[in-house]
């Protein structure tokens, strides 16, 4: 996910409600001929949390999960595209329990009731695909199912307000609604983004409501839809390793993510898990 940048940049004028996209930063167009490559990248990085999820579990060290991920991408011909990306070190990002996002594998082993957000983004052929999933360490309770619970939930209906034709502040609205509603709170200050060849680019896709910074969305659109959901207030802080980002009053936090794109018809999920 991607730190809120300035959506209107000129002289600090914000749009108008009733405004066009005139002072968004201009989102790609794919065509459809892009889609068989980000479906390709998109499986991938599923299959990549697919693999890993059984190897979740009390004693698995983050650095062993991140090894494991990172090998099973270049064996499928593809890059982790985490590693260097502004000088990130690792493959993944592994963010337990009160991370937020952008956790940095490390020693310490997962013990029973540990929550683990394991986001993969790989490269393949050049294009990216960017998921995230929640996984419990063992046995957890039942507050904590609910924040996954909640968390996936959200997801969905993000992608269920995708619609070409419509507006991009639909997702933000049914994520924050669905989400406070079931009394949690969902993060401001990182969002979703646009994804192709590039890793991160326009549209930053917020998940809570926000109508001045909305467009309308169009056929051939590729972004990320990834609530972070906060057992607590939505604010976070980031840590002096520079990377990893908590809440601030260290509440647990949860997040999905997929990666989509806008057709015609509707909205195609690129990150689907499928069977082997
Ligand atoms: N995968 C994250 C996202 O969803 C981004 C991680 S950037 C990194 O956008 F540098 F921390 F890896
Ligand atoms: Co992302
Ligand atoms: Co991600």
């Amino acid at each position: 996910m991607s730190k809120i940048y300035h959506w209107f940049n000129s002289g600090g004028r914000r749009a108008k409600h009733t405004g066009r996209n005139a002072r968004a930063p201009s989102v790609p167009l794919h065509r459809p001929q892009d889609f068989p490559a980000m479906r390709r990248a998109g499986r991938l990085a599923a299959a990549t949390l697919a693999m890993i999820a059984p190897l979740v579990r009390e004693g698995a060290t983050t650095r062993a999960l991140d090894a494991a991920c990172e090998s099973f991408i270049r064996d499928h011909g593809a890059r982790p595209a985490p590693l260097g990306y502004q000088g990130y070190p690792f493959a993944t990002c592994m963010s337990p329990n009160e991370v937020v996002c952008h956790g940095m594998p490390d020693d310490r082993p997962l013990a029973a009731g540990d929550l683990l957000k394991i986001d993969i983004t790989v490269e393949l052929d050049g294009w990216h695909g960017d998921c995230c999933r929640t996984f419990a360490v063992g046995e957890i309770d039942v507050r904590r199912r609910l924040l996954m619970e909640v968390t996936e939930a959200a997801l969905a209906a993000g992608i269920a307000a995708v619609r070409p034709g419509g507006r991009l502040s639909a997702i933000g609205r049914a994520v924050q609604e669905l989400v406070e509603v079931a009394g949690f709170s969902v993060v401001r200050s990182y969002c979703g983004h646009g994804i192709g060849r590039e890793f991160h680019q326009p549209p930053q896709v917020l998940h809570h409501l926000d109508e001045d910074r909305d467009l309308t969305l169009l056929p051939g659109m590729f972004f990320t839809i990834e609530p972070m959901v906060n057992d607590g207030g939505h604010a976070t802080r980031r840590l002096d390793d520079g990377w990893t980002v908590v809440t601030a009053d260290g509440g647990l936090s949860a997040q999905f993510e997929h990666t989509v794109g806008l057709t015609e018809g509707g909205v195609e999920i690129f990150t689907q898990p499928r069977a082997a």
